[in-house]
């Protein structure tokens, strides 16, 4: 288990360029087994999501290269179209290879992704839309699946699910068939797949919007593509700027992705600034409290960002209701900021933090616990504001999405050490 040790208490300043993004490049590394060939990513962060993703395809039967930030896939020759039971529940994000398997080998054996911290997080949808195309689908407690031939279809989503979306896209863009997807989730992730398949041959119109239409081709083409930045990474240094009263510039970042985010702060009381690449934030006082925040699908306020959100208005000047509606359980976050001493209650039932925002001189240093990858980074945040030493437990959570959390807290002014046991 390893530790990250934090003392805050700092405003922190400087600029920062943004590291690749997690839930963009894993489904781009799941697409690259549909590339009879060679497929290079660059820009791809260095975090164990990655790692376990590469893993897996080297045991699928590619040839897989990393240096620092480029990752070369060869996947000429697969072997296996089946999962291990040990990778596959290391990140659930596995899921995402049940789609690109259908559509490179017509099969696919992967373990049930199972619950997680932040909610049941069920498979439902991915296997409502996959079986529109006429897979065969049985569900023990691994998914076994067989897709003989991709029909067409029309698929309504119930619910605009990221991952079930990217899944009829991986298993239907090689094919014959032509797919109109309704009510998709326009997250970026969802159009970064979408740009990247059309720039290997595939034929995709709507990425990024709710109506997606699939046009199937032969094959694709050997493809090299840069990855975008992560959004949620360069969020998270927005709050260590609001929550210490810093000054911090992201770099390399469109705007418009974290509008939704840009625009809380300001409503906080934040200087941002935006440009054409990047975004600065300054906090020059408390920030005013929200009267009520919903997380929603993208362009709303993303569920990734809520626990750094709540860690900011901890030292809100009055009271703020954040209400988690994307996940069943995620406020994972609340007991931990307790013991700092944030005044903070949870409504259950409405899946609802009320934070009473209290001075600094109130909040205190404490040991801690991550537990998830963005309520790990969210505590970061909390550190980092609060005078003192904290210890955050479990942060292989927190590495799981940032590459380096030490370095990139010490990249601002702040003091992190790694405390591996
Ligand atoms: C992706 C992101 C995750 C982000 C989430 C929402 C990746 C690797 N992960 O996750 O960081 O928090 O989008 O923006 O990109 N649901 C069902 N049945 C299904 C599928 C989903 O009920 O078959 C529910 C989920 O339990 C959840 C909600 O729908 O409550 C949203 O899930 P979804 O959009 O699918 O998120 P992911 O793709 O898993």
């Amino acid at each position: 288990m390893s530790s990250l040790i934090i003392t805050g208490g700092y405003p922190v300043s400087g600029e920062v360029q943004v590291q690749g993004s997690k839930n963009a490049v894993l489904p781009l590394l799941a697409a690259s087994l549909l590339v009879k060939g060679t497929t290079v990513i660059e820009h791809c962060p260095d975090i164990s999501d990655v790692t376990c993703m590469l893993e897996i395809l080297k045991s699928l039967g590619c040839t897989v290269l990393r240096d620092k930030e480029t990752v070369i896939i060869d996947a000429e020759i697969l072997g296996r179209s089946a999962v291990s039971r040990q990778n596959a529940e290391k990140m659930r994000s596995s899921i995402s290879l049940l789609g690109a398997l259908l559509g490179r080998e017509g099969r696919a054996r992967i373990p049930l992704p199972g619950g997680c911290s932040i909610g049941k997080r069920p498979v439902d949808l991915h296997l409502m839309a996959l079986r529109c195309l006429g897979a065969e689908i049985e569900e023990k407690d691994e998914l076994y699946a067989v897709l003989r031939k991709c029909h067409s279809a029309e698929i309504v989503f119930p619910y605009p699910s990221v991952g079930a979306v990217q899944n009829v896209i991986l298993a239907s863009v090689v094919s014959s068939a032509s797919i109109v997807m309704r009510n998709c989730a326009r997250e970026p992730e969802v159009e970064e797949l979408c740009m990247f398949l059309n720039r290997a041959g595939a034929n995709i119109r709507g990425g990024g919007t709710d109506t997606i239409i699939v046009t199937g081709v032969k094959k694709l083409c050997e493809i090299r593509y840069i990855v975008r930045s992560d959004r949620i990474v360069a969020g998270t240094l927005l709050s260590m700027a609001a929550a210490t009263q810093g000054d911090i510039t992201v770099k390399g970042i469109d705007p418009f992705e974290l509008s939704a985010v840009t625009n809380v702060f300001a409503n906080m009381g934040c200087q941002v600034k935006l440009y054409t690449d990047a975004i600065s934030l300054r906090a020059d006082g408390r920030v005013r409290c929200l009267p009520l925040l919903k997380t929603l699908p993208y362009p709303g306020f993303p569920t990734d960002m809520q626990s750094q959100l709540i860690s900011v208005l901890i030292q809100a000047r009055g009271t703020s209701v954040v209400r988690e509606t994307v996940f069943e359980n995620r406020l994972g976050i609340v007991p931990e900021l307790r013991r700092m001493h944030a005044d903070i209650v949870v409504n259950r039932r409405e899946q609802a933090a009320i934070i009473r925002g209290r001075d600094k001189r109130y909040l205190h240093a404490a040991e801690l616990m991550a537990p998830d990858l963005r309520a790990g980074a969210a505590l970061v945040v909390a550190a980092m504001a609060v005078e003192g030493t904290s210890t955050i437990k479990k942060s292989e959570y927190v590495e799981r999405g940032y590459e380096n959390m030490a370095q990139l807290v010490r990249s601002v002014g702040g003091s992190c050490q790694v405390l591996s046991e």
